[in-house]
């Protein structure tokens, strides 16, 4: 049985998932709003006139499932998946609060992964089907003094390449969008509001716009902006140790 199709967007409570909802509703998508802050999902889902809204701690065990289970008891089906919700911490490895890193991999790894598990087989049969997962230029190299951050966005790029490719002409789209910095909560978040990269962050609005046409051409990677692109290929010509050097200064 298919629902009414929505776009599910998580992490939509601030930065680049609320652009995500505006953008999906200006389309005319009818949208499943995830986040932890219920009154900021109630807000945008105001603003934008049209929205479920389910406020849900993707970080703990069994939170995707429960979820789905909630949006197709209303009757909906996600046809749009945008595994957008995540976080960083900046610090040294050893230094870092253990269970803080251990929700980082719970949010931004398994919750991810089990968002695609639960959407990607009802998409197949319909032979139609967007998943936009969010990782970060951070997927293309080793991050010393944001290790389990930058680790997390190479297995969210690893995992999206491979699903896009398994999903080839099936009518499944698949795509890894992969920003540079961007003007959000984020740095906040991570403990870096005083750091380079927080400095130089794009607009979220431009960051959702180059994701969401990727997705539609069903592109496997996206990359918005020119800089973004050289910084993500210069570890084909660097050596990885040369690369390991420039992040950690970057981060120091
Ligand atoms: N900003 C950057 O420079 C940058 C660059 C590359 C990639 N990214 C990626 O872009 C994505 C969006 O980040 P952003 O920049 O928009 O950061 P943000 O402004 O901090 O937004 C993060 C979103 O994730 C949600 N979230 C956090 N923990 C959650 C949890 N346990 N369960 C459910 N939702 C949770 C937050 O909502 P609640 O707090 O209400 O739960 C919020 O809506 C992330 O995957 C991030 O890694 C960001």
């Amino acid at each position: 049985m298919t629902g009414q199709p929505v776009t599910l967007v998580t992490g939509a409570s601030a930065g680049l998932g609320a652009e995500f909802a505006r953008q999906c509703r200006a389309r005319g998508d009818r949208l499943a709003l995830v986040a932890r802050r219920r009154e900021r999902l109630d807000a945008l889902a105001a603003e934008l006139g049209e929205a479920h809204v389910f406020a849900v701690d993707l970080a703990e065990p069994g939170a995707p499932a429960r979820l789905m289970a909630e949006v197709e008891a209303l009757g909906l089906s996600v046809e749009t998946l945008i595994n957008n919700a995540g976080f960083g911490l900046a610090g040294r490895f050893a230094d870092l609060p253990a269970e803080r890193q251990t929700e980082m991999i719970e949010l931004d790894v398994r919750a991810l992964t089990e968002l695609c598990r639960l959407a990607v087989p009802a998409m197949l049969q319909r032979r139609r089907g967007f998943i936009l997962n969010v990782a970060s230029t951070a997927a293309f190299q080793a991050g010393p003094m944001m290790a389990v951050y930058y680790a997390s966005k190479a297995y969210v790029l690893s995992l999206t390449e491979a699903l896009h490719q398994e999903a080839k002409g099936s009518g499944v789209h698949v795509t890894a969008l992969c920003p540079g910095p961007i003007a959000t909560e984020f740095f906040e978040v991570a403990g870096a509001a005083d750091g380079r990269l927080a400095k130089l962050g794009a607009d979220p609005a431009d960051i959702a716009r180059a994701g969401l046409a990727g997705l539609a051409r069903n592109r496997a990677i996206v990359i918005p902006g020119l800089m973004n692109k050289l910084t993500a290929q210069s570890n084909r010509l660097l050596p990885r140790a040369a690369m390991r050097r420039i992040v950690a200064a970057i981060k120091s």
